[in-house]
């Protein structure tokens, strides 16, 4: 089975803290003793955004901007490395060929950024296609998709599966509210539909989560399958 997770940047290094970083290494560890072939992705979080909105009171471009959050997501797959162990490509894969090989070697890829104009979401989304995954799990500081931004609005609720269509209509709707965040940006979104990748979106705070996810299909997040139901996904996902 392969397996690509994607890594909030708050979720695996909330304040730089090296404990989660090894919470984090060590469910990877568990999933490729299990035997899954694993992608993995990571995003920048707080330190990113410190870092862009210095340079963008320094008078940088937008496009600048993206690099330096690029890097600051390279950087925190850096840590991630290092806590696996040699488990892992040895530097941050930069692109989604390179990610595949690495697979194919016996390395687990762990990429940040890819190109300007897009986040983690989307790259998690693309290299899941790319390598063809079985399955892509959004590892997020929130427990899942909402019908609407739980911080903004207290009618929201729990979302415990759909299709990538109900989450790109989802996410268009959230995020034409001023504030409100989604917890997969809508490029990741049409990337999912377009694929009919099989997707789950989970609070990862606790890595373990992740772990039981993939291996039992036991989670309390959101599933997306292609026709939006819990019940068709495979054995190993299902509780
Ligand atoms: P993140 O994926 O962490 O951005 O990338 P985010 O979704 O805004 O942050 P979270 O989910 O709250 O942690 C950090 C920044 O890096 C740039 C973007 O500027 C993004 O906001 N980036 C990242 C790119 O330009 N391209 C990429 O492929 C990835």
């Amino acid at each position: 089975m392969r397996v690509v997770v994607s890594l909030g940047g708050s979720v695996l290094a909330p304040d730089l803290d090296e404990e989660s970083i090894r919470a984090n290494a060590e469910a990877i560890e568990q999933l490729e003793a299990a035997g899954v072939e694993l992608g993995i992705v990571v995003g920048g979080g707080s330190i990113a955004r410190d870092y862009i909105e210095a340079a963008r009171e320094l008078g940088e471009n937008e496009i600048a901007l993206d690099d330096i959050g690029i890097s600051v997501t390279r950087l925190n797959a850096r840590l991630l490395i290092a806590a696996l162990d040699g488990l892992a490509a040895p530097t941050p894969v930069e692109s989604y060929e390179a990610g595949l090989k690495a697979m194919r070697r016996g390395d687990i890829p762990v990429l940040g950024g890819v190109t300007p104009g897009q986040t983690t979401d989307a790259v998690s989304a693309a290299l899941a296609e790319y390598v063809e995954a079985d399955l892509l799990v959004y590892a997020t500081s929130v427990p899942g998709v909402f019908t609407a931004d739980p911080d903004q609005d207290d009618q929201a609720e729990h979302i415990s599966s759909m299709t990538p269509a109900d989450l790109v209509d989802v996410i268009v709707d959230t995020e034409l509210i001023a504030g409100s965040s989604a917890p997969v940006d809508l490029l990741a979104a049409k990337l999912i539909e377009r694929s009919g990748m099989r997707t789950i979106v989970l609070d990862g705070t606790e890595p373990k989560r992740v772990v039981d996810a993939v291996l039992r299909g036991a989670h309390d997040g959101t599933d997306i399958t292609p026709d939006g139901n819990r019940t068709s996904l495979p054995a190993w996902e299902r509780e």
